[in-house]
């Protein structure tokens, strides 16, 4: 039995991370941590059975557990249960900055890092991916565009591009001018994936597809120029690649985040977690991302390899997005914080963890003063 720990399991990836495991065997769940939805936690823990856990927050009561034989709080907690818990793979499904410390963490520990927090990449630079090389930890991404890149660039020449594609989010055929006054029930209404409130905002405003772009630049060495973003209305076609003959081959399947979480999970190996489905009469096409309607793409690519601007593009977008789903702010001002608050943080290709924490918290400062000036 492989031994596995999830964190973040109360979330999106990690409730889809426990319905995968239903389906495969050879894993067993030795840890799981939440946030604060401790009600869905105490289900989980019940079913689960971890002999580790951990909630972020600090007034819990574990006791009445009886299969939990250790119960951590707070951030340092989810640290000590990964220590204490020694899992082999690590699934992080945290969502934010916050992820980054969970990673790093993570790979002092297990042999496999599968990888849902794409921000601990674009925060965390070459600091990750190169701690996993120097740990012999093999990081296996779960975002459905990674996990095809990852699954197309195996042995042979090098393509010389590579491609992901976006779903266009909720708003995609609104207008500019329609979008800019859109409520937080609209842009939650996403038209494929089900996930947090977070990436399915950043899914309308293709900040999720620009951290994307980022993530990739660092996973497979390629430079921003050389990363092609396409929508893909269906979300049959995750990634593809282009070869210098003009040979593309594309990834596809059922737009299902259970898929790229199995395969981190048993790579290099494949089970069926879904039903399977036909495969004749899907579309699979191809547009152009209109530039004018999602700056916040462009301002992604701007900035990609700038490690103190995309920790900064991340922390303004967590602040926008939680302000705007407070009902703060209008979904048009969401790029302009994140704009304003990349202006105001100096380039600085490369930061050791100390100064990602520096930088991460000053533009959190620094978007929260844009934030009210929009009122
Ligand atoms: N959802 C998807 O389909 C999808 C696809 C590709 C990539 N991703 C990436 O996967 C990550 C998670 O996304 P999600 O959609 O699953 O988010 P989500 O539904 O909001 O879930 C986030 C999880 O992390 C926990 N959490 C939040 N902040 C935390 C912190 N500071 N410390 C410890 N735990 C914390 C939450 O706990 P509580 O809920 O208990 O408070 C919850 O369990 C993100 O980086 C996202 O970009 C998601």
């Amino acid at each position: 039995m492989r031994r596995l720990a999830i964190l973040g399991s109360t979330g999106s990836i990690g409730t889809q991370t426990l319905d995968v495991i239903e389906k495969i065997e050879g894993l067993e769940i030795v840890a799981m941590s939440c946030g604060h939805n401790f009600s869905l936690f105490t289900k989980q823990l019940e079913r689960y059975r971890p002999a580790f856990a951990a909630s972020l927050s600090t007034e819990e009561n574990p006791l009445a557990l009886s299969s939990v034989k250790r119960f951590f709080h707070g951030e340092e907690g989810i640290e000590e249960m990964l220590e204490s818990s020694r899992p082999d793979m690590v699934i992080v499904g945290v969502s934010g900055a916050a992820g980054l410390r969970f990673s790093l963490k993570a790979i002092e520990i297990c042999k496999r890092l599968c990888l849902a927090n794409k921000e601990s990449i674009v925060c965390g630079g070459d600091l990750l991916i190169e701690g996993c090389k120097e740990k012999s930890v093999e990081l296996i991404p779960v975002d459905s565009e990674h996990s095809g890149l990852f699954q197309l660039l195996g042995e042979g020449p090098r393509p010389d591009r590579i491609f992901i594609t976006a779903s266009g989010g909720a708003l995609r055929d609104w207008s500019v001018e329609r979008s800019i006054d859109a409520t937080p029930g609209d842009v939650l209404k996403h038209p494929v994936w089900s996930m947090g409130r977070r990436i399915t905002i950043d899914s309308a405003t293709m900040v999720n597809k620009g951290l994307e772009v980022i993530e990739a630049h660092y996973l497979f060495r390629y430079d921003e120029e050389d990363i092609e973003t396409y929508i893909c209305r269906n979300s049959y076609i995750h990634a593809g690649i282009v070869y210098r003959d003009g040979v593309v081959k594309l990834h596809s399947g059922t737009p299902d985040m259970r898929i790229p979480i199995a395969y981190s999970l048993t790579y290099p190996f494949r089970e069926r977690v879904i039903d399977r489905g036909g495969i004749t009469g899907i579309p699979l096409l191809l547009e152009e991302i209109d530039g004018d309607k999602y700056p916040a793409l462009e301002l992604a690519r701007n900035i990609c390899g700038k490690q103190s601007k995309q920790i900064a593009y991340n922390a303004a977008d967590e602040i926008a997005v939680e302000a705007f789903l407070r009902g703060e702010i209008k979904f048009g001002r969401i790029y302009n914080i994140i704009e304003r608050t990349v202006s105001r943080i100096d380039d600085q290709r490369r930061a050791d963890y100390r100064q990602i924490l520096e930088i991460d918290k000053i533009s959190r400062e620094i978007a929260l003063e844009e934030v009210s000036k929009c009122f």
